[in-house]
């Protein structure tokens, strides 16, 4: 448990949410001190959104608490809701209106002036790098635009704590780096940041502090740095295309890392993190494979990711399993896909409109 300090801008204990016998959350606990960014870092279906839409109101916890600013998310909704903001996988764009035009509707539910509306409109266009297609619609928009403009449109009211979810999922690497550069600058205005990814890098790049979540808990938690070495380092990675001889790869490489090497038998990728020793192990690597003759493929060392913080905490890649027709399925591939599960299933959730339309 966390103890509750009157400098967390968002604080949560015990939250519990189920859908049917889907244990989205199974007792999540966090504390994000006012003017950091905390990272949410988890594979798809770990519990990520459900938090989020109960931190930002739009879904009642089954158990536990969360305060935002102090706010009671369940008992003081409508103060929570004029204190955040919230972009990502329920974009608010409407499609069929212009950049400006949304702006300035979401100013108006903000309850500002009409000349006020319009000119935080141009602001946030101008900020956003939209202005020059302010008045085209939004649905003409790249996928990265359109995300440019749902994060301005959850900033019209100048939130305190903001809610990020998968700001760059699905986003092309330019439009990503763009991203991270806005989000950057929202952080050296001193907003809270909640920030949720499945990239290690991105939590990287952009977090004070990082959770890592997988079946609705939190199976880690510290600074990027932390994590990483946890994972020991960057990760030696090559593939076998004859999976026949994978064995004796692992062999030919297991002196290299400080932990055993982690091989796929189905895909022929085996990788071992190999700490700080970079091409040095590179080279071991390449002689000792050559003494045994076996051939591999993209030799490589790389900095650790979701999956190796994944497998060296819990043994097991960040894999998805979900039950289907009464059968275990692995659903691993879905993780790179966009999003989650949508639309209502009626147990306590309330109306994406909630957040614009309820300040006042
Ligand atoms: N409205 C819902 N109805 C039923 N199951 C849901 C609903 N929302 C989420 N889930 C399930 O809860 C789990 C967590 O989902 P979610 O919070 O969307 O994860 P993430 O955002 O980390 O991908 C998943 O197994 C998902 O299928
Ligand atoms: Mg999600």
């Amino acid at each position: 448990m966390t103890e509750f300090s009157s400098d967390a801008a968002i604080w949560v204990e015990g939250l519990k949410k189920s859908f049917g016998d889907v244990h989205a959350l199974r007792g999540i606990d966090l504390s994000v001190p006012r003017g950091t960014v905390l990272g949410v870092l988890g594979p798809n279906g770990a519990g990520k959104t459900t938090a989020v839409r109960i931190l930002t109101t739009l879904l009642q916890p089954d158990s536990g608490r969360a305060l935002v600013e102090g706010r009671d998310v369940v008992r003081e909704a409508a103060a929570v809701r004029r204190l955040i903001g919230l972009s990502g996988q329920s974009a608010a764009i409407q499609e069929e209106l212009t950049g400006k035009e949304n702006l300035e509707i979401i100013g108006r539910l903000h309850h500002l002036s009409k000349a006020r509306s319009r000119s935080r409109a141009v602001e946030l266009l101008e900020q956003f790098g939209l202005s020059d297609a302010a008045n085209r619609t939004a649905k003409t928009y790249s996928g990265g635009m359109q995300r440019r403009l749902d994060l301005a449109a959850s900033l019209v009211g100048g939130p305190k704590v903001l809610f990020l979810d998968e700001p760059t999922t699905g986003l092309d690497p330019r439009s990503r780096l763009g991203m991270w550069d806005i989000i950057r600058s929202l952080v050296e205005v001193g907003t809270t940041l909640l920030l949720t990814t499945q990239y290690l890098d991105e939590a990287d790049e952009l977090a004070d502090e990082i959770v890592v979540i997988d079946h609705g808990l939190v199976i880690a938690a510290g600074t990027a740095e932390e994590l990483k070495s946890r994972v020991g380092g960057d990760v030696l990675e090559f593939t076998v295309p004859d999976r026949a001889r994978i064995s004796e790869a692992v062999s030919a490489v297991a002196a290299l890392g400080e932990s055993e090497p982690h091989a796929d038998k189905e895909t022929g990728v085996v990788n071992v993190g190999v700490g700080g020793r970079g091409s040095d192990a590179l080279v071991e690597a390449v002689r000792g494979l050559d003494a045994v003759g076996v051939r591999t493929q993209g030799l490589a060392l790389r900095r650790p990711s979701l999956d190796d913080v994944f497998l060296a905490l819990t043994g097991h890649a960040a894999e998805e399993e979900e039950e289907l027709n009464g059968k275990r399925r692995n659903a691993r591939s879905r993780r790179r896909g966009r999003g989650g599960p949508s639309g209502p299933d009626g147990s306590g959730e309330n109306s994406d409109a909630a957040i614009s339309t309820a300040a006042s």
